[in-house]
């Protein structure tokens, strides 16, 4: 061993200078320098492949191509455990931009429209949601309700590189999950750094993205697509563990991104300028939606005629199988402009053919799509034909070199305006994660992120909407991870990324609001200087949605002419004013935060890895708890949204009133697709009981402890499944 390399274990720790020398650590370095392979990618020493030099019998085992690291089967165990956590609204830190608007312009009363939110304050507005939570656990709760319901996943986790704080989970339960304690959650939670010196440092990383892609890929529709922006530092495990996840065959590629930020400078190997974004759909129906052209790919479009620009390709067919014996029926003569008989000619004088059959070729050049060129060809002018290709309508195929966009800079400089200050160090590009939202889904489609950060996703979705007047919804997951006492977010106030998440967030909905209202007030301007000599229906504006109303009530002058149209448009008809848009339907978002479920765990199951007597422990503090619950006073919304997620409800759920019942308060759940009555009386009335004996038709959630032995029996027996005590 070099005396370099020993100064460099050295001087990573500072023990050392006060230890004696770690002999059987110098000698496995040692071993390692002339044996590498009999070491595991996270430096350990293989027993076994070290027994296979000794004695290569002694080792019985099947020879199998597969990637393997520690812990990947607990990893796997961790991702299909169920979760003893649950999700509460968090109604003052999410933005709904009536609300927003109403307190605005009505100097913050309380108004009507407040007051009918909070009596019910998951039942209307934005479909879009940030959950502040760990991710695992909010994927597990999700993965009921959000089962094969989104399109496209983007993530950006830690990338590895040494200084990275990795969430590492708690696979032996002696530590306390942070959503069991107030303080943690209400200060920030603090994670360890992965580093480099750890033993298990490539398992580390792998255990934490394994079990959350496993379980992520449940939530994928058939036809989904997951992005993972990542290094160099992870890219080739990364790589191999989607494979596992989603399968080989469904790699759609690996984008090489242009970060503008080279690093790397001064240390042995190759600068960076690059990341990449790795891609894997869910099934083989997963694929990309064709991308605009951009100015380069534009410029090859050189020729214009009445129709628009186009370019030209020779009609002969070239490349493979452009032979005359590869399709006889495309080799036929065709009358040049100077009426000469004009055949397929490759190279050499070979006999070639067209790219189309003769009767297609009369239909194109019907349609004006056949162009006649005079060309100089060995020293002599021939006519060949060609064919054109219009610019207008052609989408192409994605590539996987990402240039002339955004760099990592730009994006910080971009969040530093938006936030005044620099508060989140490498937030990726918007325009990165637009891209991905816009080749993998459609307007109306669920996007996940679930390492949010700045929520730089949640961005992308609400401007890529207001573009297109698209209704694609987001959900961003977000840790609570406690921000640095000495960065400038903690000075600023911010003390958890989660905060950072949701005001960036909110400040992009209001900026967005804020232009509508200034632009809108200089066209109303403009159009009452000229609206003397014009008609009186110079504006036409369109809403839907009676909320939406309320924003812009003291502004201008709504009507509501489309039931169809999710937006409010504004235009004047000055034909120097652009057409002003704001797509309200879904603008702002809802906070729900990971918290302990109001119930103990419903359902009590040995652990096979503890002896019977920690068995018995367990088994008797899961009792304490259950009769806790029976006394706990609890918190009608939260009990209610925990119940409906567990059963399966989205969290954009619907609650209506049921009138006709007297002696209880039944409310009908409704997410879109599924419904349920839902009674948390804390005693059911026999003639509730009664009614539900004949009225079998709809399901029914009730509090298991609202009803007695015979009322249980009896609504079980009426209703079968329908019937759900909780
Ligand atoms: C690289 S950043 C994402 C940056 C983001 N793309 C942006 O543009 O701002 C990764 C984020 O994942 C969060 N994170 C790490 N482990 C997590 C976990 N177990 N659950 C939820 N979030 C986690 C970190 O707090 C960090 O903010």
């Amino acid at each position: 061993m070099s005396n370099d390399n020993k100064n460099s274990i050295n001087s990573d720790n500072p023990l050392i200078r006060v230890q004696t020398t770690d002999w059987n650590k110098e000698r496995l370095e040692q071993l390692k320098q002339l044996m590498p392979d009999l070491f595991t990618n996270d430096g350990q020493l293989n027993i076994n492949e070290l027994k296979k030099v000794v004695d290569p019998k002694s080792v019985n085992e099947t020879e199998r191509y597969e990637f393997r690291w520690f812990g990947k089967s607990n990893a796997k165990r961790e991702a299909f455990t169920p979760t003893n956590a649950t999700l509460v609204y968090d109604e003052a830190r999410s933005v709904i931009p009536s609300k927003l608007e109403l307190k605005e312009l009505k100097n913050g009363q309380n108004t009507e429209k407040n007051s009918e939110n909070s009596a019910n304050p998951v039942n209307s507005g934005p479909d879009n949601f940030i959950i502040e939570g760990e991710n695992l656990a909010v994927l597990k709760l999700l993965s009921q309700s959000y089962r094969e319901q989104v399109k496209c996943i983007y993530i950006d986790p830690p990338y590895n590189t040494g200084k990275d704080f990795v969430y590492s989970d708690n696979f032996n339960q002696d530590r306390k999950e942070y959503w069991e304690d107030a303080e943690i959650t209400e200060n920030g939670y603090k994670i360890d750094t992965n580093a480099e010196t750890d033993g298990r440092f490539h398992s580390n990383w792998l255990n934490m993205m394994y079990s959350r892609l496993l379980i992520a890929r449940q939530l994928l529709k058939e036809d989904g697509v997951i992005f993972i922006s990542i290094d160099d530092n992870e890219v080739h495990h990364l790589r191999k563990l989607c494979d596992d996840v989603f399968g080989e065959e469904n790699f759609l590629g690996q984008v090489s991104r242009l970060t503008g930020t080279p690093t790397g400078q001064g240390t042995r190997g190759l600068v960076s300028e690059l990341d990449y974004v790795v891609i894997y759909s869910k099934s083989d129906e997963g694929d990309f939606n064709g991308v605009e052209f951009d100015e380069e790919d534009k410029q090859i479009y050189n020729q214009t005629d009445e129709k628009g620009q186009y370019l030209t390709r020779p009609l002969r067919k070239t490349g493979g199988e452009d032979k005359r014996e590869d399709r006889p029926s495309m080799y036929y003569p065709l009358t040049a402009p100077n009426n000469t008989e004009i055949y397929p000619v490759g190279p050499g004088g070979y006999e070639s053919r067209w790219r189309c059959s003769l009767s297609k070729y009369k239909e194109l050049e019907g349609d004006g799509m056949i162009e006649w060129k005079e060309i100089n060809e060995d020293e002599s002018l021939v006519w060949k034909p060609y064919l054109k290709f219009y610019l207008e309508g052609r989408l192409k195929q994605p590539s996987d070199l990402w240039k002339n966009m955004d760099g990592n800079k730009k994006a910080s400089i971009d969040l530093k305006k938006l936030l005044e200050e620099k508060i989140f160090d490498f937030p990726k590009p918007v325009e990165v994660i637009k891209k991905c939202a816009l080749i993998s889904s459609d307007k109306n489609d669920i996007i996940l992120d679930f390492f949010a950060g700045s929520g730089t996703t949640g961005q992308a979705i609400t401007e890529l909407n207001q573009e297109d007047g698209g209704n694609r919804k987001y959900i961003l997951v977000q840790l609570p991870e406690a921000t640095d006492e000495k960065s400038e977010a903690y000075k600023a106030g911010y003390k958890k990324i989660s905060d950072i998440t949701i005001e960036r967030n909110k400040r992009v909905i209001e900026n967005i609001i804020n232009s509508f209202k200034s632009e809108s007030h200089k066209s109303e301007s403009s159009k009452s200087e000229s609206s003397k000599s014009k008609k009186a229906n110079d504006l036409r504006l369109k809403a839907n949605d009676s909320s939406t109303n309320d924003l812009f009530t003291n502004d201008l002058s709504l009507t509501t002419n489309d039931s169809s149209t999710n937006d409010l448009r504004l235009k004047a008809n000055d034909s120097s004013t652009n057409d002003l848009r704001l797509t309200t339907k879904n603008l702002g978002f809802k906070v729900f935060k990971l918290k302990k479920s109001n119930f103990p765990r419903v359902e009590y199951a040995p652990d096979p890895e503890k002896s019977e007597e920690e068995n018995i422990e367990a088994l008797k503090k899961y009792i304490r708890d259950k009769e806790a619950q029976l006394v706990t006073a609890f918190n009608r919304e939260e009990l209610m949204t925990e119940i409906l997620i567990k059963n399966g409800f989205k969290l954009n759920y619907t609650l209506a009133k049921q009138e006709a019942f007297k002696k209880n308060e039944i409310l009908m759940a409704s997410d879109g697709d599924k419904e349920t009555l839902i009674c948390l009386d804390v005693s059911i009335a026999d003639e509730t009981v009664e009614y539900f004996k004949t009225h079998t038709d709809k399901k029914l959630i009730v509090l298991e402890r609202a009803l007695n032995t015979t009322k249980k029996w009896n609504l079980k027996h009426a209703m079968g499944d329908k019937f759900n005590a909780f």
